[in-house]
């Protein structure tokens, strides 16, 4: 965990129609893939739906340093109408350990509270085992539902 010097100042806002290349190219960064079509898909869907939702994390100069992307909807898989959903949460790797998820999450689910949502949903990789102690650590415990595959 990093000390309070170590860790720059962070500033958590709702996105803007100006972040679209931000996470294009943070997204890069942890993938290896420039997916902007992608993105320009995700951001036209998720951001204008909710902003408050989506939220950015950036450091004293500006610059990106975490995001999450939630969402509120409902139906699908039989689940209450109000629902919330994390697309995607995630923070640079040089910057994790230092609370900024924390922050991101806090907000984003004071967020939910306010828009009536009671249950929040998000999936997880196993295999990460980081993201999974993030989830446990917010009180997020495995769900009823099995996710099923099948290669083709
Ligand atoms: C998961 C993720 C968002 C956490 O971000 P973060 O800013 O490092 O999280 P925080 O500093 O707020 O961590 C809060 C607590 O979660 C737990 N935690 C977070 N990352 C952890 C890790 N790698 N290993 C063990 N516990 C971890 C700890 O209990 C931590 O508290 P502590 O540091 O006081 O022990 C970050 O690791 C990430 O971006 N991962 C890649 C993307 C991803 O997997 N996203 C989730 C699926 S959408």
């Amino acid at each position: 965990m990093k000390t309070v010097e170590e860790t720059p100042k962070t500033v958590i806002r709702p996105i803007r129609e100006d972040d679209l290349s931000r996470f294009i190219e943070a997204d890069y960064h942890q993938t290896g893939k420039r997916r902007e079509a992608y993105w320009q898909d995700r951001f036209s869907h998720f951001a204008h739906r909710h902003p408050l939702a989506c939220l950015v994390a950036e450091d004293d100069a500006g610059a990106m340093v975490g995001y999450v992307v939630g969402d509120v909807r409902g139906w699908e898989y039989g689940v209450p109408e109000s629902t919330g959903w994390i697309e995607a949460i995630n923070v640079r790797p040089d910057l994790q350990r230092a609370g900024v998820a924390s922050r991101l999450m806090d907000q984003l689910l004071g967020y939910f509270k306010r828009a009536g949502v009671k249950q929040v949903y998000c999936v997880v990789d196993w295999e990460q085992e980081g993201a999974i102690r993030f989830f446990r650590s917010h009180g997020f415990r495995p769900g009823d539902f099995v996710f099923f595959e099948k290669e083709l």
